[in-house]
Order: C-alpha cells, then structure tokens, then sequence
C-alpha cells in the first residue's frame, strides 16, 4: 500500500524553524516505520536524519513521537497504522537534526540515580546469592532500554524540565530493591528532592509509551512509599 509520510524536518544549519515534509512511500504488510524512513532515506532524501541501531527493539534508539504517541519505529508495524503516518522527534529535548534529539540531559539524570550495583562487602568465593522471590522483586525494571519514550511524554517534564523523570526512577528502582545493594538509602535521598518523584501527577503518559511494557508509574510509587516509610 501507499503510505503519506509526514516528517517534521529541521536543520538548525538551514532552517529557521521546523516544518512538515510529506513522502509517498510504498509499504509491504510486515514493513515497519523504520522502513519507511530508510526508504526515504535511501531512495528519496539521504539528508533525512534519524538514530537507529539494533532494528529489534533492543536498543532504545529509535523511539520517535509517531502518530500522536511515542514509540520505537523499528517496533511499530505500519499497518497499525493506517495509511497516513506522522513522525517527530521525542518531545521537550533539544533537536539536533530531524529526528534526532540531544539526550545529554537524559543521560545525566540517569547517571544521578546511581544506576549501578553498590556492595563493599567482601566479594564472596562464588555469586552473591539471591533468592527468586528477590530477583522477581525488580524484574519489571530490568527491562528498561533507556529509549526516553515515558520521560518524553510526561507533562511534568515538559512543565519542569528538571525533573529527573521516569526512567530515571525506573533505573534507580532496579539497584533500590535488589537485595544484593546497600545503597538504596543514597537513592532514596537523591529521589526524595525536589525534582524527584513528588513531581510525578500519575498521569500514566508514561506506561502508554513505553516498548517495554514496564508498569513505570507502579514502579515510582514503589519507589514514593519507600521515601515516605523512612520518615514513618
Ligand atoms: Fe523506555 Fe520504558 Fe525504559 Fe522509559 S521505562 S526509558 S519508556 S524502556
Ligand atoms: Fe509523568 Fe508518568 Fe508520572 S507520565 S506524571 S512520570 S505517571
Ligand atoms: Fe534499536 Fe529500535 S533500532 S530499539
């Protein structure tokens, strides 16, 4: 079928402001967005710009607000779309080029959370030993693939650009309740501030978008009674 593409295009080199361009793109039933974008790329545009790496929904780069919603183009199937599809780049980040975005500040909210196994105990003989019932307990934010998808969809970031957001939260929920870490109490104390989770309206935007099928808002709740169960 004949698909309308419409991309918001931007080079800050060339442009003073982003605008739409629309492409007539020939899609087959198990094609995906980013089909579509190499196909113009390829065939029709080479200076189209966008990120894309594993094409499997692995890597997290490639999440884009398609249609109204954020999410992976490599992921979402062409016809669960229909034949009029528009793409922009991830909301509330500075653009780059096209669709790609500047994830600096991302990044460093996601480095503020510690994302990373704390334990200066002795480093036993074998593994440090965890049961199913622990392991199970931060299961769900495992999955995180830090595409941006919920924290770019979330009003209160776009309100507070501070914020460290939800897949911050989600990343410090992962080390907070694994019981193989001891620095769950530097977590809490860095997400007690005021740009941490009180800033959270569980406005679920976060959950809609994101690939992995993670329960963001459940987890930032977790996380929100644990800061309260130390003052209580
Ligand atoms: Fe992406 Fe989901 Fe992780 Fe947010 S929680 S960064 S939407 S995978
Ligand atoms: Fe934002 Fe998700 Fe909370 S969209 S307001 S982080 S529930
Ligand atoms: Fe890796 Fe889409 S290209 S998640």
């Amino acid at each position: 079928m004949q698909v309308d593409l419409r991309i918001l295009r931007y080079d800050p080199e060339r442009d003073a402001a982003p605008h739409w361009e629309t492409y007539a793109v020939e899609a087959g039933p198990m094609d995906r967005v980013l089909n579509l974008l190499h196909t113009v790329k390829n065939t029709m545009d080479g200076t189209l710009t966008f990120r894309r790496s594993c094409a499997h929904g692995i890597c997290g780069s490639d999440a884009m607000l398609i249609n109204g919603r954020n999410r992976l183009a490599c992921k979402i199937r062409v016809e669960q779309l229909g034949r009029r599809i528009s793409i922009a780049p991830i909301g509330g980040m500075p653009v780059v080029k096209d669709l790609v975005v500047d994830m600096e500040g991302f990044f460093a909210k996601y480095r503020t959370v510690m994302p990373f196994l704390v334990n200066d105990a002795p480093v036993p003989e074998r593994e440090r030993r965890q049961s199913v019932a622990d392991r199970e307990r931060f299961d769900d934010t495992t999955r995180c693939i830090l595409c941006a998808a919920c924290t770019t969809s979330c009003p209160s970031f776009w309100a507070r650009p501070t914020y460290l957001g939800p897949a911050a939260i989600v990343q410090a929920h992962r080390f907070i309740f694994d019981s193989r870490d001891t620095a769950a109490e530097d977590r809490l104390e860095i997400l007690a501030d005021d740009d941490g989770v009180w800033r959270c309206r569980t406005t679920f935007n976060c959950v809609t978008a994101c690939p992995r099928e993670i329960n963001v808002t459940g987890a930032i709740l977790e996380v929100t009674r644990a800061i309260v169960a130390r003052h209580s």
